[in-house]
């Protein structure tokens, strides 16, 4: 599985590709604004961007979201944003939303697909995202989608907020734990997001389909490990999610004793 960093800040970002593990980079507008907020005012976003691409290097790609709501106005954002920053290190990805209306009936639902489509056609590579069902990802990776978002977390969130049930942003979910005798939670038959990706990954794999898979919206360590466990391709992942995957207490316990067990003799050895 590869890994990608889910943030839009630069320390974020260069921290976790010291370490050696991240594959790749995915923001959205809400994420650049989280930036922007810890930057303060005055930040030069074209510089900014840059840095972050510059930063994750070639092959590691960076996904950048398009704002606008309407095909042609994805069109155009995309192909800015493609050519504005794709010559620093080959690694821009285009944002696409799945289901760019504002109002569930309008006819932009189907411009997520059209624009995904036409930019692919172009050698432009989108990251169909804000994905929360198979069905949507089968016709994003249709119309040729590098890769397909699905929002793990977020569906979480959504089985929870209608049954009543209170829970904090970072909480594990599983998918069955509801109580004996009672209804598991779902969304029309999806139990959880793991859930949600684990279909996604069969089905992509079953028709072989080229389009990677991105399980986003991921909100702790023990999600990560049964995204892991479906074979999904990537997870997005932010950084405080990161660094709690560094470490047990167990850890802890055992460098403290193995450091105050070091004898001289052992020692020496370094010296
Ligand atoms: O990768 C998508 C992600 O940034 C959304 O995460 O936790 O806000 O649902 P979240």
């Amino acid at each position: 599985m590869k890994i990608f960093i889910d943030t839009a800040k630069l320390n974020e970002i260069k921290e976790a590709l010291s370490w050696g593990i991240v594959d790749g980079v995915t923001t959205n507008p809400s994420l650049i604004k989280q930036a922007i907020d810890a930057l303060g005012k005055g930040v030069d976003m074209e510089n900014y961007i840059g840095e972050i691409l510059r930063a994750a290097g070639e092959g590691h790609d960076v996904s950048l979201e398009v704002t606008g709501l309407t095909e042609e106005k994805m069109f155009e954002q995309a192909k800015r944003l493609h050519d504005r920053f794709n010559s620093i290190a080959g690694n821009a990805v285009i944002k696409i939303p799945a289901n760019p209306s504002l109002n569930k009936t309008s006819l932009q639902d189907y411009d997520g697909l059209k624009v995904t489509r036409r930019l692919s056609e172009e050698g432009i590579r989108v990251n169909y995202t804000l994905v929360m069902t198979l069905e949507q990802a089968l016709l994003g990776a249709k119309a040729g989608a590098r890769y397909v978002s699905p929002f793990a977390g977020r569906i979480d969130d959504y089985l929870r907020e209608r049954a009543g049930i209170s829970f904090g942003k970072g909480d594990y979910y599983e998918a069955s734990g509801m109580g004996e005798g009672e209804e598991i939670l779902n969304d029309e038959g999806i139990v959880s997001g793991v859930d949600l990706v684990d279909n996604i990954v069969q089905v992509f794999r079953e028709y072989q389909f080229e389009t990677e898979v991105i399980a986003a919206s991921v909100r702790n360590p023990r999600q990560v490990r049964e995204l892991a466990l479906t074979g999904v391709d990537i997870a997005t992942i932010p950084f405080d999610v990161l660094k709690r995957m560094t470490s047990h207490e167990k850890t802890y316990e055992g460098i403290v004793r193995f450091t105050a067990d070091i004898v001289p003799e052992y020692a020496s050895l370094f010296e």
